[in-house]
């Protein structure tokens, strides 16, 4: 049984090294939590400034959202321009879309001097207007862009779409492979002396004093390090600060064969949830249906995805693989990334990246080794996690209404009257007494029973038929059939049911 999610990305063929479980206590300068590009690129850059650097992954490298994205590389891919202008200053958005501009031409640089092969390319993007698109919002688009400092040229038909669909062209965005990429910065980080774990979770860390912490392991085996950095997609160290500020959603991609030449764009549309499309060696890859996780929306999002493709692009042939992820969206579009907005001065996270984690990983790995070296960052009050979400305040309301009604689960009844009308492979919630249990039908008589209730704040999870998962509706917290936390910021297994 799969320890972590039950679909494959299609980046998922390529072979990455493997790096055995802690299995002894250690000593570190820095250690990264989590190795997906986050953790990688910011290990990279912490051990290319001489740092001692421990990394720590609870599963494989690259099992996380690193290893399950779509890969587009640019420097707009959800938010409108006219939203982003409308949260923050034009000084503060400028400073936005450079940083992500420059996120690229540092991944680029370091594809040129590391030698790594990944087919990484400049490709131009494409905004299209999709169905039910505002009157005139490509123009306001392209506009608010314009004041941005970004030219954006209008066309008449968007490139690869059967229609002919106006849109707007982001000249010199790129695409890579993430995995091969990653793998190629797992061979620097081993030629800088980087210590690796895989299969190695942290269960807890502890600040003896402001400066030093005591990371804990599932394998009782510490660490104690002058500086943490949480690169865990969501943050397992914060309770609330963060957690109240983004929202989780789910998101899907699937690919199809598509045979003959075609220009290699990306595209993207301007409907809500928004579709997002890229070319990777003769397949089409599709990502949409965002919903909040845990909120299973009607109907299946692949079937969904496949209808949207069917009827906007020519020459598709079957649908070759499916998998779903997730994304952290903050309530004022922009990530989390700098010092841990509590009282201990060494710890440090990156987050909230949206659509855009690619390049936000890449920032981070600018900003907080610096931060570490005790110097400033010019974008480091950017991303700063302490600031307010009052910048987008009816956003920041509504997704945390939607979390206090997920709490209304604790009164709702059991999904079945008894655990044998659970099929196999699948899970339902049970009401015990006061209190819930979500029980697994592996097959037969094999059933795994654990408590409900999220271990992060009490929300209750649900089942997620695709990935086999129990997620929590409340911040994103998953967990697998065995009541393991796979995704933050939940990170104490799910208590036992008696
Ligand atoms: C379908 C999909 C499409 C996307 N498309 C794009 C795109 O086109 N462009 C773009 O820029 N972004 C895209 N994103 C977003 C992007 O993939 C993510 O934001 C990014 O990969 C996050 O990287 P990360 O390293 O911060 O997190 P992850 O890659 O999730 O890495 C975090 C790691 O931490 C580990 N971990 C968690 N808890 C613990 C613990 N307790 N102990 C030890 N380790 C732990 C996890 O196992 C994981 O490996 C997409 C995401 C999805 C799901
Ligand atoms: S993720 Fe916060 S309560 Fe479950």
């Amino acid at each position: 049984m799969s320890m972590k999610d039950r679909t494959d990305s299609v980046w998922e063929t390529v072979g990455l090294p493997v790096f055995s479980e802690i299995r002894e206590d250690v000593r570190t300068e820095v250690c990264v939590i989590g190795a997906g590009l986050s953790g990688l690129s910011i290990a990279y850059e912490l051990a290319r400034r001489g740092k001692k650097v421990t990394l720590l992954e609870s599963f494989r490298i690259g099992s996380g959202q690193s290893g399950r994205t779509t890969a587009h590389l640019s420097c707009q891919l959800e938010e409108e321009f006219s939203d982003l202008l409308r949260m923050h200053d034009l000084s503060t958005v400028r400073k936005f879309l450079e940083a992500h501009r420059s996120a690229i031409d540092i991944i680029e640089n370091i594809v040129e001097q590391e030698e790594i092969h990944c087919d990484f390319r400049r490709v131009d993007g494409y905004l299209f207007a999709g169905e039910g698109s505002r009157e005139n919002l490509l123009l306001k688009e392209r506009e608010a862009a314009m004041k941005c400092g970004l030219i954006l040229d209008p066309v008449l038909k968007t490139p690869l779409l059967k229609e002919k669909t106006a849109g707007l062209r982001f000249a010199n965005q790129a695409q890579f492979h993430p995995l091969k990429y990653m793998k190629g910065l797992l061979q620097c980080l081993q030629d800088l002396g980087v210590t690796i774990y895989e299969n190695t979770r942290v269960t807890e860390i502890e600040n003896p004093t402001p400066d030093l912490s005591l990371i804990r392991t599932e394998h009782k085996k510490d660490i104690q390090a002058d500086f943490v950095v949480v690169a865990t997609d969501s943050p397992i160290n914060t309770r609330f600060h963060i957690h109240t500020k983004q929202a989780a959603y789910r998101t899907y991609a699937v690919t199809f064969d598509y045979p003959g030449e075609h220009e290699n764009v990306l595209l993207w549309d301007t409907e809500d949830p928004y579709h997002y499309v890229r070319i990777h060696e003769g397949k089409l890859i599709v990502g949409g249906e965002d919903h909040r996780v845990g909120q299973n929306p009607e109907g299946n999002p692949f079937e969904n995805l496949e209808h949207w493709t069917r009827k906007n692009f020519e020459g598709v042939g079957l649908m070759l693989d499916k998998w779903s992820g997730q994304v952290f969206e903050p309530a004022d579009t922009i990530g989390y990334i700098g010092k841990n907005p509590g009282t201990d001065r060494n710890i440090y996270i990156a987050t909230g990246y949206s659509g855009s984690g690619m390049t936000s990983a890449v920032i981070a790995s600018q900003i907080i080794p610096q931060l570490i070296d005790g110097r400033a960052h010019p974008l480091a009050d950017i991303f700063d996690p302490k600031r307010p979400p009052i910048r987008n305040m009816s956003e920041f309301v509504k997704e945390n209404m939607n979390v206090a009604f997920q709490y209304t689960d604790w009164l709702t009844g059991s999904d079945v009257k008894s655990e044998e009308e659970i099929p196999e492979d699948t899970g339902c919630l049970m009401r015990h007494g006061l209190t819930k249990a979500c029980v697994y039908h592996e097959h037969g008589d094999s059933f795994e029973r654990k408590s409900a209730v999220c271990t992060h704040l009490g929300g209750i999870v649900h089942w997620n038929d695709i990935e086999k998962t129990w997620d929590c509706p409340a911040h994103g917290s998953r967990f697998n059939t065995h009541g393991t936390p796979i995704e933050g910021p939940a990170i104490s297994e799910l208590s036992p049911e008696h």
